[in-house]
This record gives structure tokens, sequence and C-alpha cells, in this order.
């Protein structure tokens, strides 16, 4: 049975919502208080502090359809399956249920919900680890071969699907840490210390069920035997269950202090699972980008290799572009910036092998936000600067492509000197992996260490005073933002005075015009309370309070009362902002503390004069202020 991709996503969240969770918004691609990583790459990102430990304000079981980009798979887009962006259905147990259940929930809603046949259907446990003392993973492959018997297929668990392939019968597998543990980090080695971590039982789609289309015998691995595990693409991961139970310390694994699950299943692989159609750039998300793309270039996708690479790089990149710019990220040279500016540069370069040479990204862009914008409202709010944005990085790189790839072609005879390369950059704005890529596709190198080298001799010159990027939701560093940065620790602290401890912070959002708060409350606001916050904020202004910094131990800092999210691992140091004197957050003096980055400005002072905006709901139980300094 095939469903639409909307569809999917609400028949999982009804479905975990029956199952008592408490279903939260999507966060950002843009994590907040997280320095560890650029983008928001999978679902349990932003839910760190609760696998460790910390109450989740809305209870012990979330679910969600979480927005994610992997950054480092934008070269691997042009098969049938890798996306940069995608959507994660994700559901948590914060040492609530643990494996029974999550097993049970995944076969009902994709087995007897959602119709996927069971004899295409395959699953992968923890082989188990003597070193790492962290045995088999027997009781999870017991769960499911019962489920199959419930259907009927006496099914059989294999032990070396790698050696062995895949034995009649045989559709649960034992894998080794490599393949079925799961950690933000990878395997066990690779964890830093505090970081969770566990086994996992991963589930599979098997796209030639009757054998009628023998992907693995067509394939360039055809010598080797297959297993669900084989890059043949016979099977399709679709899903992970993590039993996400222990900690990575000095010693070894240590218990976490609960047993948690941590499941993500990328949305798109279910409709193509559904659809029995393993290329998931056939789901319908893509039909009407693709549609143009066709018209544009008088190609059919699928007619030859060439035309249906091309148009998966740009179906994937563009529609990546636009949800990062639809969460504040716009076309640049840093950071995330960086990235943004190399998915729309690169889909313009593969516009130009189907013969696509004028502006088309504005319009495969609102294909997405036409079928995105239900979910994800601030694609249609944010519109105007998707669109421009998209045109402007469009416009200005294809002035210069054409006479770029004439540089290129006249260097191209030998390997790229990092001059070169840096020249192709500063004069044809041609980011460095563009030119790598050119280079692998004529068989020639290029001197990255030089590039990187003359890179830096110019950044040296040209340097601004920068003071880097902040961590906490900040788009720059000017004095408007730094005032706003500290308003928004004021406005935090004065709704839990006016609304209740249950109010804590679900995002941030600063421009030098004013800030925006999302945080956890059930109901509009009164315009009683309104007054109420406005008056405390203004009021701690006109005190002229010290803003403080401190560092301390993540121990501390919590014993204290430090509120706000902070990824840190017990035993790290971290950095406090408190408004006002003295030693614990509710001391006669002290208005507010919360964990931070900061900056912040020196005394409330200059704040000026704080004013609500508008304060409307994002979703369920999240309510959203902006408010203006003047
Ligand atoms: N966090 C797990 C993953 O991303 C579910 O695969």
């Amino acid at each position: 049975m095939s469903y639409t991709t909307s569809e999917v996503r609400s028949k999982f969240l009804s479905f975990m919502k029956e199952k008592e969770h408490a279903i939260v918004p999507s966060a950002s691609l843009i994590p907040e208080n997280d320095p560890t990583t650029l983008f928001t790459g999978s679902g349990m990102q932003p839910m760190v502090p609760y696998l460790l430990g910390q109450p989740h304000p809305l209870g012990t079981r979330i679910a969600d359809s979480q927005k994610s980009f992997r950054s480092q798979d934008i070269e691997e887009v042009g098969d049938n399956r890798h996306t940069t962006f995608f959507e994660m259905l994700g559901n948590w147990s914060f040492g609530d249920y643990f494996k029974e259940d999550q097993i049970q929930w995944m076969w009902e809603f994709l087995i007897d919900e959602l119709k996927l046949e069971p004899k295409n259907f395959y699953v992968t446990c923890f082989k188990g680890n003597d070193e790492l003392s962290i045995p088999r993973d027997t009781l999870s492959a017991e769960l499911w071969q019962k489920l199959f018997k419930g259907k009927g297929l006496d099914v059989k668990v294999g032990e070396n699907p790698e050696v062995d392939g895949i034995k009649d019968d045989e559709h649960i597998f034992y894998y080794s840490e490599k393949k079925n543990w799961w950690s933000r980090a990878g395997v066990p080695a690779n964890m830093p210390e505090g970081e969770p971590g566990g086994p996992d039982s991963e589930m599979f789609y098997d796209f030639d069920g009757d054998g009628t289309k023998k992907m693995h015998e067509t394939s360039i691995y055809k010598d080797a035997p297959c297993h669900v595990n084989c890059d043949c693409g016979r099977f399709l991961e679709i899903g992970n269950n993590v039993f996400m139970q222990y900690k990575k310390t000095q010693n070894g694994f240590e218990e976490l202090p609960q047993m948690n699950v941590d499941h993500g299943s990328g949305l798109e692989r279910y409709v193509a699972a559904l659809r029995n159609d393993p290329d998931v750039f056939n789901i319908d998300v893509f039909d009407k980008a693709k549609e143009i793309l066709e018209n544009r270039s008088d190609k059919k996708y699928g007619h030859d290799e060439t035309t249906t690479y091309a148009m998966r790089v740009i179906l994937d990149h563009i529609r990546a572009a636009t949800f990062l710019i639809g969460d504040d990220v716009v076309p640049g040279n840093k950071d995330q910036m960086y990235f943004v500016r190399r998915l729309i540069r690169r889909s313009v370069r593969f516009a130009r092998n189907l013969a696509i040479n004028d502006s088309f990204t504005k319009d495969i862009a609102q294909t997405f936000i036409d079928v995105y914008k239900d979910e994800y409202k601030n694609l249609e709010s944010k519109k105007g600067i998707i669109i421009s944005e998209l045109e402007k990085e469009e416009e200005k790189f294809r002035k210069t492509l054409e006479n770029g790839i004439k540089e290129f072609e006249k260097i191209a005879d030998a390997d790229i000197s990092g001059v070169n390369a840096f020249n192709l950059l500063q004069s044809y704005g041609f980011p460095i992996e563009l030119t790598e890529e050119l280079a692998k596709e004529r068989g020639i190198g290029v001197d990255r260490v030089s590039f990187d080298e003359e890179k830096k001799k110019h950044s040296e010159e040209s340097r601004t005073a920068s003071a880097g990027k902040f961590k906490g939701g900040l788009g720059g560093d000017g004095e408007m933002e730094v005032k706003y940065h500290t308003a928004t620790h004021l406005l935090h602290e004065a709704l839990r005075l006016v609304l209740g401890d249950h109010v804590l912070q679900k995002g941030s959002n600063i421009t030098p015009e004013r800030l925006r708060f999302d945080f956890s409350h059930g109901e509009k606001l009164t315009d009683e309370q309104k007054k109420k916050v406005e008056d405390i904020v203004n009021d701690v202004i006109a005190q002229d309070l010290p803003v403080i910094r401190e560092e301390v131990s993540y121990d501390e800092a919590r014993s204290r009362g430090a509120i706000g999210l902070f990824d840190a691992k017990y035993g790290d140091m971290v950095s406090i902002y408190h408004v006002g004197e003295g030693k614990n957050r509710g001391d006669k003096n002290m208005f507010s503390m919360e964990f931070c980055g900061g900056p912040h400005v020196e005394r409330t002072g200059v704040l000026g004069t704080f004013k609500i905006q508008k304060e409307e709901s994002v979703s369920q139980g999240i309510r959203r202020i902006k408010a203006v300094l003047s």
C-alpha cells in the first residue's frame, strides 16, 4: 500500500500519540547550545540532555519528525538513496519503556498499520563484545522472531551474514559493533568520555523480495555474498532502534542512570519501501520539482545516467537549501552558511549538465515550500527570503560559472596548484570542493595543502576584527545582538516568574532588529501576563544589574540552579551567566542564571526599554514571543 510522505508522517505521530508520547515540533536544523556539531543530523541530537538524565518537561515519552541535514553526504548524493536533507521519525523513552515495547510497536506500525510485507522485512541485532563487556542482544532477536512467527513466518537467526550471506528463512542477523552500535560519534572506540550510546536493532526492507529485480547479481558486488548491509541496493535500512543505556567513561562503559530508547527512521525511506521502489527520488515530495526539471531540460528522469544524476543532485540540494534558509542560514563563506552556498552552486553546475542555463532554483524551491508548508510553517512565512537568497546566489554564481569552467579547462591538463585553485575561488566563486570534483572527473589532483596555505595567507591579510560566532542561537556579533541576547535571559526568567517553572527555552533566534524566543507553555498569554513580563524585564533593566560570567563544573552549575540546555558532560567545565550578584539562582540579588556561552552586555542598564511585540503559538505546548528593545 502506498502513502504520501505527509500521510506516513501523520500516521507515525498519531501512532506514537496513542502510545502516550508527547509529540514535539521538529527542532531547527541549526542546533542550539551544542557546539559539537554544525547541523542537526538526527532526531536524537536535541534529546541528548534527556538521554543523560535531565527530566524532559513533557515527560518520559517523546516523539517527533525531525528535520535533519548531513553535510558529510553532499558528494554521496546522486545514487537512488542518499540525500543530505531528510526527515527522521523518532520516538524516545527516557527511562520509561525498553526493548519489548519498542520492538512490538515498530512491528505494529510497519507491518500491521502500514502493511509492509513481513517477508520483505529484515532486522539486525548486536552480536555482543566481551572486551567491552557488552552482552549479545538475544532478547531483541527473540522478540523479533516471535513477531515473525505471529504472521506465520518461522524465521531463523543468521550468525555470520558477511561471510555466509542469507540462508533460507533467515530474517534476523547478528552484527558486531561496527554495524549495530549507535552513538553520535559512531563505534565505541570513537566515543569521547561522557557520550551516550548503545547497541541497536536496525530494520531493513528488501526491494527484491521475489528475486525478479536481481539487484545483487547485476551489481558490482555480485561476487561477494549479499546480506542486509551489502551495498548492492537490494536492502535499504529504513530505521534504527538504539537501546541507549551506556555512557563511555575513562574505564569503559557504565550504565546510564536510566535505560533509554532512541528510535529514528527515515521518513522518505518508509515511503520508498511502501512503494516498493528503491529510488527515494520517486516519492511524492519530488514530483513537482522533477516535472519542472524535465520540462526545462526536455529530458526525462531515468532516461540516462547523467540526467538522472544531475536531477537527483538538484532535487536534494535545493530542498536542503530551502529548509536551511528557512532556518535562517543564508549562503555565505563561514560555518553553516558555506554549506548553503555549496548546495546552491553545486545545483547550478549540475543544471548546466541538463542545459538549464537560466534561473531555476526559485521554481524548484517553490514546489518544496508548497509540499511542506503545512508541517513547516516557517517555509511559508520565510518564503520571501528563501526565494530571494536563492535567486541572488544563483545569479551571482551563474555570472562567473562559464568563465570559471573555461579557466578550469585551461589549467586542467595537469594537477591543479594551490594558487590556481585559490584563483578559481577568488575570481569565479568555485568552492574548493567544486574544483576538486571537476578535477576528479578529469582524473587529476588538486594541491589542497597549498590551497589551504594560500587561503590562510589571504585571510590573514584581509582579516577584520571578528569576535567569532556565538553558540546561543545568534546570527551575528553586533552590539544589538548582544543586547538582545541578554534581554533573552531576562525574558526567560520573567516568564518563569509570571507563568511558572514549566517554562523552558525551546528555541531562540536573534537579529539586530528583534529577539525571538520559543518556550514551553500551553496557553496564550493574557494581556495582563504580557504586561507583567514586560514590567519585570524593564525593572531589571532599571536596576542596572551586572551580568557576570563564571566558569564552573557542570555539577556545580546545576546545583547552583542554572537553567537552560547545555550539552555538557558530567565533570566538564561550563560557562554560566548570571544577572545580579550572588551564588545561587533565587538568591535575593540574583535575577537569573543560565548555562550560556555568551556574549552579554556588562550591565542591564544599557538595554533601553523592552517591549513584547507578538505572542503566538508555534505548535502544541510551545509559544513564541517576539520582542524589541528601544
Ligand atoms: N539516533 C539513531 C540514528 O540516527 C536512531 O540512527
